[in-house]
This record gives structure tokens, C-alpha cells and sequence, in this order.
């Protein structure tokens, strides 16, 4: 089996996300070791999950730097000394420059809380409940320097129902994260999908092959319209 990617993990908060990855990555047969988070707000609940893990942590705090190229010049450092070949955004609430950007073009991940290009940006779920859209989700996609842009690594559906609040429903897509966001990394970081033209290329998606078939039972399963996955997730 080839080497294993050495990911890093940028946060903000609470790190669900983040623990979602540490446990995937438990897995002998997993692509990718985290071997560095870096949250650039002190103190984050994420920060201490990863130290629970056993994965080295760095807070780099923005408002410490008089630049958004500063920042990044630090972030960038602590990244190279870890030996970070691929970088995971996993609630993490800063832009980045273009600079940041492209020194880490299509080895970059986000995961943001609805079916893109749909719903860019922050309050995500009160602007779908209030469209009246009936199917929302999350998207992991590789990061551009357009916000929440880039080419789609999978998406999962998570239907909108009758009387949902945005807790109610913010946590049904969160669940759907959970399951989505190990099974992008580990489709990127063993080289079954790379970007292609501004597109993810792989193999094909077909949607009756995908992972949706082990979705849990009831209301709150996803559907999962990635290149199907060779293994478990
Ligand atoms: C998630 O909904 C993620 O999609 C969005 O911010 C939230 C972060 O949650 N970008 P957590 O920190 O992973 O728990």
C-alpha cells in the first residue's frame, strides 16, 4: 500500500468535523494520518479533541497578525514543519487569500453545510428553510479562492421537513457531514478522484452504486452522490 497522506486540519470551534476524520482515520486501511490541527481561534473545543487523539495542535490566532498574508505566512509554517502534503478545512471560518490558495491548489478540502453552488456562505440553513427548498445537504469540495467554490468532492441530501427549526435542521445535516466527510478524504487521499479540468474526475458517479444504500433507516439518511467507494467508510 502506498504512503499514507500527512493531512493537517484547520478549525475554528467545536470540531465535530475534526472528530469525524480522527475517528475514520483510526482505520489501519485509512489513507490519510492527521498530524496537525491548527485552530486560529484559542482555546476551541476542537483543540481539545485532537489532543484527546493524540494529534499535535497549534493555534495561530488571526488577530495576532497585521495581515490576512501574515497569518497565512504562519499558518503556511507550522503547516511545512508538521510535513503537511494535504490540508482539510473542517469548520474553519477564516478566507484565505489567493496566495494561500494556490500554494495549496487541489490539495485542499472544505466542507460546507449545503448542496453548493446553492447556499454559499454564513446562516446557511435559515436562508434554505426560509427559500422553502425541500432537499438540502453538504458538499466537501476542493477549495478555490471564491468562497465555498471549487470543484465537488461529493455531496450528501438531507431532506428539509415539515416544522424543521434551524437546529432541528442544522443537526440532520450535520449528521450527514459526519458520514460525507471521511468518505471525500479518503476517496482524495488514496488518489481515486483528483480534479480534472476544474471538475473532479474519478469514477463515474453512479448514483443506484453509491454509499446511500447503507444510509441509516428513517428520516435523516443521506444519500451520498460521490464516485463509490471501493471498502467501508
Ligand atoms: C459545519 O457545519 C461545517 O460544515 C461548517 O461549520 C460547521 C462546523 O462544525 N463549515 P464543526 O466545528 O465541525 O463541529
Amino acid at each position: 500500500m502506498s504512503a499514507k497522506r500527512r493531512v493537517g486540519v484547520l478549525i475554528s470551534g467545536r470540531g465535530s468535523n475534526l472528530q469525524a476524520l480522527i475517528d475514520a482515520a483510526k482505520a489501519p486501511d485509512y489513507p490519510a494520518d492527521l498530524v496537525l490541527v491548527i485552530s486560529n481561534v484559542p482555546g476551541v473545543q476542537g483543540l481539545d479533541r485532537a489532543e484527546a487523539a493524540g494529534i499535535p495542535t497549534s493555534t495561530v490566532n488571526h488577530r495576532d497578525f497585521p495581515s490576512r498574508e501574515a497569518f497565512e505566512a504562519a499558518l503556511d509554517e507550522a503547516l511545512g514543519a508538521a510535513g503537511v502534503d494535504l490540508l482539510c478545512n473542517a469548520g474553519f471560518m477564516r478566507l484565505l487569500t489567493e496566495g494561500f490558495v494556490s500554494r495549496w491548489l487541489d490539495r485542499h478540502l472544505n466542507i460546507h453545510p449545503s448542496l453548493l453552488p446553492a447556499f454559499k456562505g454564513l446562516d446557511t440553513h435559515a436562508r434554505v428553510l426560509r427559500s422553502g427548498a425541500r432537499i438540502t445537504g453538504c458538499t466537501v469540495h476542493f477549495v478555490r479562492a471564491a468562497m465555498d467554490d471549487g470543484p465537488i468532492v461529493g455531496q450528501a441530501a438531507v431532506p428539509v421537513l415539515e416544522g424543521d427549526t434551524e437546529e432541528a435542521l442544522a443537526a440532520r445535516v450535520l449528521a450527514a457531514e459526519h458520514r460525507l466527510y471521511p468518505h471525500a478524504l479518503r476517496l482524495v487521499a488514496s488518489g481515486q478522484v483528483a480534479v480534472d479540468g476544474e471538475r473532479v474526475a474519478g469514477i463515474p458517479v453512479r448514483p443506484d452504486e453509491s454509499n446511500g444504500a447503507d444510509a441509516p433507516e428513517g428520516r435523516g439518511e443521506s444519500a451520498l452522490f460521490s464516485p463509490p467507494l471501493r471498502g467501508n467508510f
